[in-house]
């Protein structure tokens, strides 16, 4: 269809001259839209977050993230499978451990259920990364990042140590990437220290360098059971009133070694990834979080919103501030719609 400019009421030569420039010459065709289009989506760039649980054969869907399920490592397999064929970069792992206690030792359990997942996900041999996320709040009967302190805050310096033995494990399970999101200081100093003296040099290490105290974490909380049963996260977790502290905390991150750069969540932090992509040359990934995906979700669930326009826009936007990665629990769908809309060429492979 060719949407032609509607003609100027007295077509003629002043009226051009006054607009030398028209923006809608190369919106006119979807071709010309194509041809001049600045962000393209590709399902290498996207990462979908797993939530493993123990069992066999489970499948257990999650009430706030429609279509999000919880699964045992074989199902996790079944679905890694489809996630690889349609082209999708990786896979980012959360843990759901039968038992939490105060210190989150589920965490670095080397048969724990992310362990397990990962020494089966590598044994597929799959073309994705994995991506595991170390933290102890799933682990934690209290819900906090690390182990409390008397006066009930987090102690920061023990939570690096359990942190540290956590990615060690991670990665000889066979995580390609750590990615720590506990928001302690030193957390990537400490990890990187941990894994080079296990001889572990080649695991990359990717920070939730900037993560603020969001709102928009509570479907993954009901997913992982990880609220905090006292207090709140804001004595670790950014003000997400603030924007030059997430370059400090980027900075600080690029300084103790992080190899990728993780800016959440994303839409409400659109100006971290922008701030993070002129300051740096890291790879920058942003994590469109459980909230973004829920209200997306439920408002297309009522027919308010199309969902699958809305999803798309909101990744492109966050792909358009500057994110080479993007982790949304719409990975598979942008996928499957991405191999969807391409177009077979008639001709293709006369290069061989
Ligand atoms: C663990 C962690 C959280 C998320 C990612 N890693 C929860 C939190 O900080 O409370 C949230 C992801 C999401 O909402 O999708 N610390």
């Amino acid at each position: 269809m060719i949407d032609l400019p509607s003609a100027p009421s007295r077509p003629g030569k002043a009226t051009l001259a006054a607009l030398p420039t028209r923006g809608r010459r190369l919106r006119r065709t979807p071709a010309l839209r194509a041809l001049v289009r600045e962000t393209r989506l590709d399902p290498s760039m996207l990462v979908m977050p797993m939530f493993i649980r123990s069992g066999d054969g489970v499948r257990e869907p999650i009430g706030s993230l429609p279509g999000i399920e919880r699964l045992s490592a074989d199902q996790a397999i079944v679905d890694a499978r489809r996630l690889a064929d349609l082209g999708v970069g990786g896979v980012l792992l959360f843990g759901l451990p039968d038992a939490k206690d105060s210190i989150g030792s589920g965490a670095w359990a080397d048969d724990g259920v992310v362990q397990d997942a990962l020494r089966r996900l590598r044994a597929a041999d799959l073309p994705l990364v994995l991506i595991a996320d170390t933290c102890l709040c799933e682990y934690t009967d209290h819900g906090h990042c690390g182990p409390l302190a008397p006066d009930g805050s987090v102690a920061n310096d023990a939570a690096l140590e359990r942190l540290a033995v956590t990615a060690v494990s991670q990665a000889r399970a066979g995580a390609d990437i750590v990615a720590p999101s506990a928001m302690m200081d030193g957390q990537i100093a400490a990890i990187r220290a941990a894994l080079d003296a296990a001889d572990l040099g080649s695991t990359s290490i990717m920070a939730y360098a900037a993560k603020t105290a969001s709102a928009f974490y509570s479907p993954f909380r009901d997913a992982a059971g990880s609220a905090p049963a006292f207090g709140d996260r804001r004595g670790y977790q950014m003000d997400p009133a603030n924007g030059r502290e997430a370059l400090r905390e980027l900075r600080q991150d690029v300084a103790e070694g992080a190899d990728l750069l993780l800016v959440k969540p994303g839409l409400p932090c659109l100006d971290h990834i922008v701030a993070a992509r002129a300051a740096f040359d890291l790879p920058v990934a942003a994590y469109q979080v459980s909230g973004e995906f829920a209200m997306i979700a439920a408002a297309a669930e009522r027919g308010w919103i199309d969902g699958r326009r809305v999803l798309t826009e909101s990744v492109l936007s966050i792909q358009r501030a500057g994110a080479d990665i993007v982790i949304t629990y719409g990975a598979a769908d942008l996928a499957a719609w991405i191999a969807e809309e391409r177009v077979p060429l008639a001709g293709a492979g006369a290069i061989r």
